[in-house]
C-alpha cells in the first residue's frame, strides 16, 4: 500500500493493536462516488439555544462514514456519560429536541436529515415495545405502519423473531412484561431490523444486560449485521464492547463532547467471550483505556 491509497477496514495490524485513522491520507473522490453514509459537518448542539440556562452538549463534531458497496461499516461511539452520544445518534435519527443541529450539517447520503425516516433505525437501551401489544404485534408494528399486508407482516415478523433467538412458537403470543431484559431487548431489535433500515442506531442497547447475556447478544449483533449489510453506530461506554463489535471507534471527550480520536480496530471473527479474554484484545483495550486517559488529560489543558 503506498501513501496515496485510502485506508481499508481489512488492513489492520496483526499485533491487535489500534491503528490510528485520523491521519489516514485524504483521497480525492471522483464524480460519480457515492456520497458518505454519514457526515458530521461542524455540528454543534446546544440545549435551549440562546436561553439563560443554554447548554452544548456536542461541539464542532466532523465525521464521514463512507458507502461502502454491498457492506456496512460498523462504527462504534465511546466516551463517558453525558458527553454527547445520545446526542450524536438521535441527530442522525432526526429525533426532536436533539435535531435540529445548533450549528454544521448532519447528512445522510449527502442529504440534510429533515427529521426520523424508514432509511434508520433506532434501538434504545429500555428495550422500547408497548406493553399491550404480543411479541408478534411488536416485531409487526413498522410493516402496519407501512402499509405491508397481514400474511406478508405476520410471515415477515415470525422470521424475524427467529432471527434474534426467540422462539416463535412459545414466545410470539407473550406481552412485554412476561420476558426477561434480554429476551425484551431481542423483541426491540427484532421491531428494528425487520424495517431493513441501511442505517441502525443503537443507544447502550446491551448496557443493562448481565455480562453472559451481553456477551450473547453482541454474538447475535455480529451475525445479523453481516447478513443486514447495514451502516451500524453503536453507542456505548464499554471500552471491551467498543472494540469486539467496532470496526472503527470514535472516542468523545468529556462534556461538550468533540471527537478525540478515530481508532481503527480487527472486527469480531470469534464468538464475544472467547476474542474479549485473548492476551491482544485485552492489551487493545488497556491501550485505548491509556489513549483516553492521556486525550483527555490534553483537552483539558487545552480548554483551561
Ligand atoms: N433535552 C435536553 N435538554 C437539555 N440538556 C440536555 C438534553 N438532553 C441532553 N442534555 C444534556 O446534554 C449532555 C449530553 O447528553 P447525552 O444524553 O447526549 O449524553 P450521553 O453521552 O448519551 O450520556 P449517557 O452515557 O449518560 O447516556 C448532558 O449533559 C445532558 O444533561
Ligand atoms: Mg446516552
Amino acid at each position: 500500500m503506498t501513501d496515496t491509497e485510502p485506508k481499508t477496514a481489512d488492513e489492520h495490524r496483526e499485533d491487535g493493536a489500534p491503528q490510528e485513522a485520523a491521519d489516514a491520507p485524504v483521497v480525492p473522490s471522483a464524480t460519480t462516488d457515492p456520497p458518505p453514509v454519514v457526515e458530521f459537518k461542524g455540528v454543534t448542539k446546544t440545549y435551549s439555544a440562546g436561553k439563560k440556562n443554554a447548554f452544548t452538549a456536542i461541539r464542532d463534531i466532523n465525521f464521514r462514514v463512507e458507502d461502502r458497496p454491498d457492506t456496512g461499516e460498523f462504527v462504534a461511539v465511546l466516551g463517558p456519560s453525558g458527553c454527547g452520544k445520545s446526542t450524536l445518534l438521535r441527530l442522525i435519527a432526526g429525533l426532536k429536541p436533539q435535531h435540529p443541529a445548533t450549528e454544521g450539517e448532519v447528512l445522510v447520503d449527502g442529504e440534510q436529515v429533515e427529521g426520523p425516516g424508514p432509511d434508520r433505525g433506532m434501538v434504545f437501551q429500555d428495550y422500547t415495545s408497548f406493553d399491550n401489544r404480543t411479541v408478534l404485534d411488536n416485531v409487526a408494528f413498522g410493516l402496519e405502519c407501512r402499509g405491508t399486508g397481514g400474511e406478508e407482516r405476520e410471515a415477515r415478523s415470525r422470521e424475524w423473531i427467529g432471527r434474534v433467538g426467540l422462539d416463535v412458537d412459545k414466545d410470539a403470543d407473550k406481552y412485554p412484561y412476561q420476558l426477561s431484559g434480554g429476551m425484551r431487548q431481542r423483541v426491540a431489535i427484532a421491531r428494528s431490523l425487520v424495517l431493513h433500515p441501511r442505517i441502525i442506531l443503537m443507544d447502550e442497547p446491551f448496557g443493562a444486560l448481565d455480562p453472559m447475556t451481553r456477551f450473547r447478544m453482541q454474538d447475535l449483533l455480529v451475525g445479523l449485521w453481516r447478513h443486514l449489510e447495514a451502516t451500524v453506530f453503536f453507542v456505548t461506554h464499554s471500552i471491551e464492547e467498543a472494540v469486539y463489535l467496532g470496526e472503527r471507534i470514535y472516542l468523545l471527550s468529556s462534556s461538550p463532547g468533540t471527537i478525540l480520536q478515530e481508532i481503527e480496530v480487527p472486527p469480531p471473527d470469534r464468538p464475544a467471550q472467547e476474542m474479549q479474554r485473548e492476551a491482544s484484545f485485552v492489551d487493545t483495550v488497556f491501550g485505548i483505556r491509556e489513549t483516553i486517559e492521556r486525550l483527555e488529560i490534553e483537552a483539558e489543558a487545552t480548554n483551561g
